[in-house]
């Protein structure tokens, strides 16, 4: 169950996103003086064997690209998803969720951990989990998570580094928030400042997300073709 993978000899592999993902997860966990910094190096530095990275305006579109996911995704799938705090994870397990089918809302996990969202149409459930408050791999176990793994798609917000070894290919999607003008010409996100001036009722404006979709594993190597197809983003 705690195989790691081994998608690095993959002939097709394309050069990690290791810098940008590795980035994103630290900073926000530095931020909070919670979990390790090792994210990438816990993927063994292993190469994925499709990456595909795109641009995404907004919380809609955040969700359309979940929606679009989730017709690639099968039964006994993982996908790790990682980003900082408010990067928009949740909201792409939305779409996910809708694309899938699945009985809602899908909202937050934080406080039960993971949540098992069943499939209105007789296809894979979604098992929603947020590790952001587990510190170990071990945690991750304890959890009995992959109860249910083999007959549904299982998606981990802050899972990077910790949950990878429950499956034998992992789809790992990181989401980036483009700081550096937007920030500086507009101060701090709204939500982060406590202000709703102008924003959606939860404090927010739609904000452009850059987002690497990497898949690992054998998995994902036959699936690579698939995967450049349903995501209009640039290969690498
Ligand atoms: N391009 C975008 N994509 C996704 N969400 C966006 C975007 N622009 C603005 N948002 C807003 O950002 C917020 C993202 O919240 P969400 O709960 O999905 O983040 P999260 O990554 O799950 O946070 P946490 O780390 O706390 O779990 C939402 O309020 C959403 O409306
Ligand atoms: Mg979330």
């Amino acid at each position: 169950m705690s195989e790691r993978l081994s998608a690095g000899q993959s002939a097709t592999a394309e050069p990690a996103p290791s810098a940008a993902s590795g980035g994103g997860a630290d900073s926000a966990r530095g931020d909070d003086g919670a979990g390790s910094a090792d994210g990438a190096e816990m993927a063994g530095g292993a190469r994925p064997a499709v990456s595909v990275r795109l641009s995404v305006p907004g919380a809609a579109q955040m969700r359309q690209l979940g929606a679009r996911l989730a017709g690639l995704l099968r039964p006994a799938d993982l996908v790790v998803l990682a980003g900082s705090l408010g990067a928009g994870k949740t909201t792409l397990v939305q779409g996910i969720g809708e694309g899938l089918g699945v009985r809602g809302p899908v909202t937050s996990p934080t406080f039960v951990i993971a949540r098992v969202h069943p499939s209105l149409r007789g296809g894979p459930d979604l098992v929603h989990a947020d590790a952001y408050r587990l510190g170990s791999r071990l945690e991750v176990d304890d959890l009995d998570l992959d109860a249910d793994l083999d007959h549904s798609v299982t998606v981990v917000e802050w899972g990077e580094g910790l949950v990878e070894g429950l499956a034998s290919g992992h789809l790992r999607i990181t989401i980036d928030r483009p700081a550096t003008e937007s920030a500086a010409m507009t101060g701090p996100p709204a939500a982060l400042a406590g202000g709703t001036e102008g924003g959606t009722e939860d404090g927010t404006e739609d904000q452009p997300r850059s987002v690497t979709v990497a898949g690992y594993g054998a998995r994902w190597e036959s699936a690579a073709g698939g995967l450049r197809l349903a995501l209009p983003g640039s290969a690498g």
